[in-house]
C-alpha cells in the first residue's frame, strides 16, 4: 500500500487499478440491466445505439473522469475543485461531482436490493444442491410453472426483500470501510479473475444449448423505425450505467491511480472488458428467454426468470446454477463497492471523520431508501413518488430512482463533466494527464469538446421531450 502523507491512499499497481475499475464497472448493469433494458426497448436498435454511445461517449467520458480523479487525488467534487483551481477557472464547477456523488449515493440504495435478489438464489441453488443432488439438472420433480413463480414469490415477500437488501449492503459497508487496499483492492484482485472464468464457461455451454441463433437475431438485428428518442435515452443511460460513469464513481477511483498509469489505455480496457460482458450476458440469457418462451420485456426479473430454467435442464444444473449466481454476486459486490466508495469518501475528508463511521452514516441512508425500493415490488406497488412528471407518471420508487440516475443525473453530469474537460479546464494539465497522443488525442479531444456535449444534450431533449 502507498500512502501518502495526507492518508490518502493508492492502488497497489496497475493491475490493481485495472481489476478494480473493471470491477466497478462489470456488475449487474452487464448481467441484470441490459439484458432487462434491451428487452424492454426492442432489441437491435437499443444494442446497436448501445456499442454507439459506449465508443462515441462512454469512453471518452470514462478517461474525462478517471483524469480528473487523477490529477486531483481526492474525493470527486474535491478533484474537481483542485483542476479548476489549477486551470484558474471557477471552483464552483465541483457542483458536477458533488451531484454525481449524491447520485451514487442513490444508485447504491436501490442497487442493493437487486443484490439481495442475487443471494436469495445463490440460497435457492444451494438448497437445490442437497434437494436435488449434484448430478443432474437443477429443480428435480418441479415443474416450469413452479420455477417460474419464484421471482414473484420473492417480490411479494416484503419482509425477506429487505432482509436480503440489508443483508447485500451490509457485505458492502464492510469492504468499503477496510479502505482502499485492504478491501475494495481485494474484493476486485480475488474476484474478478474469478467472475470472468466462470462467466466465460457459462456462455459457452449456452452457446451449444438454447436458441441461440433466435437470440443472436434478436439483439443484433438493426431496425431503424425502433430507434425512438425513448430508446437512444435509455442506451446513453445504459452506457453510462454500466461504465460506471456520470455520477463521480469513475472520479473517485481515479484518484487512488498512481502518476504512471496509463490513462487512455487503461479507460480502453474499462469500457472493452465491461461492453464484452454485457454482450456475452446477453448471448447467454436471450437463448433460455426464447427457448422457455418468457416475455423479452418482462422487465426487472428477465435474468432472474429466465436462468434457473436453463439450469434445470443442463446436466450439473443445481452445481452451476450456484456457480453463477455466486459470480453475478461477486460481481454485484465489486461494484455496490465502488457506489459507496463515491459518497464515503466525499463525506469522511470533508467532515475529517474516520472512514467507518462515514460508511455508516452513508450505509444508513442508503438502507431507509433500499427499504422503500424493497416495499415497491410488493407493499409499496402503487406508490408513485414523481407522478407528477410525465416521465414517471406511473414508476414506482425503485423504478424511479433507476430512471432518475440514468436519464437525468448521469447524462447531465456527463454533459457538465465534457464541459468542464473539454472548455474549462486548462489544455495542458489535461494533454498532461490523458496519457494519449497524435491523432488519438485529437480525436479523443474532439470528442469531448464537440459530439459528446452536443449529443448528449440532443438525446436527453428528444428522450424527455420527444
Ligand atoms: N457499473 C456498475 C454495473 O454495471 C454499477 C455501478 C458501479 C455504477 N459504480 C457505479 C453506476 C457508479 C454508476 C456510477 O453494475
Amino acid at each position: 500500500m502507498a500512502a501518502s502523507g495526507s492518508g490518502h491512499e493508492n492502488w497497489s499497481s496497475r493491475s490493481a487499478f485495472i481489476l478494480a475499475a473493471v470491477g466497478s464497472a462489470v456488475g449487474l448493469g452487464n448481467m441484470w440491466r441490459f439484458p432487462a433494458e434491451a428487452g424492454e426497448n426492442g432489441g437491435g436498435a437499443f444494442v446497436l445505439f448501445y456499442i454507439f454511445c459506449v465508443l462515441l461517449i462512454g469512453l471518452p467520458v470514462l478517461l474525462s473522469e478517471v483524469l480528473i480523479g487523477r490529477h486531483g487525488q481526492a474525493n470527486a467534487p474535491e478533484s474537481v475543485r483542485r483542476v479548476a483551481r489549477d486551470s484558474n477557472a471557477p471552483e464552483g464547477w465541483s457542483i458536477l461531482a458533488s451531484m454525481g456523488v449524491f447520485a451514487a449515493f442513490l444508485i447504491l440504495s436501490f442497487y442493493c436490493v437487486v443484490g439481495g435478489w442475487v443471494v436469495y438464489y445463490i440460497g435457492v441453488f444451494l438448497s437445490d444442491l442437497f434437494q436435488s443432488g449434484v448430478a443432474g439438472g437443477a429443480f428435480e420433480g418441479r415443474d416450469t410453472a413452479e420455477i417460474k413463480a419464484l421471482m414473484p414469490g420473492l417480490f411479494g415477500d416484503g419482509t425477506l426483500m429487505i432482509g436480503l437488501n440489508l443483508g447485500f449492503l451490509a457485505i458492502t459497508m464492510f469492504f468499503v470501510s477496510r479502505g482502499v487496499s485492504s478491501g475494495i483492492e481485494w474484493v476486485a484482485v480475488y474476484l474478478m479473475p474469478l467472475f470472468f472464468v466462470l462467466f466465460l464457461g457459462i456462455t459457452i455451454y449456452g452457446a451449444f444449448s438454447g436458441n441461440f441463433g433466435e437470440a443472436v437475431a434478436y439483439l443484433f438485428t438493426f431496425d431503424f423505425s425502433k430507434l425512438t428518442g425513448d430508446v437512444m435515452l435509455a442506451a446513453v443511460g445504459q452506457a453510462f450505467f454500466s461504465l460506471s460513469l456520470g455520477v463521480a464513481g469513475m472520479m473517485t477511483y481515479g484518484a487512488y491511480a498512481n502518476r504512471n498509469t496509463n490513462l487512455g489505455e487503461t479507460s480502453g480496457i474499462i469500457a472493452s472488458a465491461d461492453t464484452a460482458v454485457a454482450l456475452l450476458a446477453g448471448l447467454c440469457i436471450f437463448p433460455i428467454v426464447f427457448a422457455a418462451g418468457l416475455a423479452t420485456n418482462s422487465g426487472p426479473g428477465l435474468m432472474f426468470e429466465s436462468l434457473p430454467l436453463a439450469f434445470q435442464a443442463m446436466p450439473f444444473g443445481s452445481l452451476i446454477g450456484l456457480a453463477f449466481f455466486t459470480m453475478v454476486f461477486f460481481a454485484a459486490l465489486t461494484s455496490s463497492v465502488s457506489l459507496l466508495e463515491a459518497p464515503t469518501a466525499w463525506m469522511f475528508e470533508k467532515f475529517k471523520m474516520k472512514r467507518a463511521v462515514a460508511t455508516l452514516i452513508v450505509g444508513a441512508g442508503a438502507a431507509v431508501l433500499g427499504i422503500l425500493s424493497s416495499l415497491s415490488f410488493n407493499d409499496l406497488a402503487d406508490f408513485y413518488p414523481l407522478s407528477f412528471i410525465p416521465l414517471f407518471a406511473e414508476t414506482n420508487f425503485f423504478d424511479t430512482l433507476d430512471g432518475l440516475t440514468a436519464k437525468l443525473f448521469m447524462p447531465i453530469g456527463a454533459i457538465l463533466t465534457c464541459i468542464f474537460v473539454g472548455w474549462v479546464a486548462d489544455a495542458r494539465l489535461i494533454d498532461d494527464e490523458n496519457g494519449l497522443d497524435g491523432v488519438l488525442h485529437q480525436t479523443w479531444r474532439a470528442l469531448v469538446r464537440f459530439v459528446c456535449p452536443i449529443v448528449l444534450t440532443v438525446i436527453l431533449l428528444f428522450g424527455l421531450f420527444g
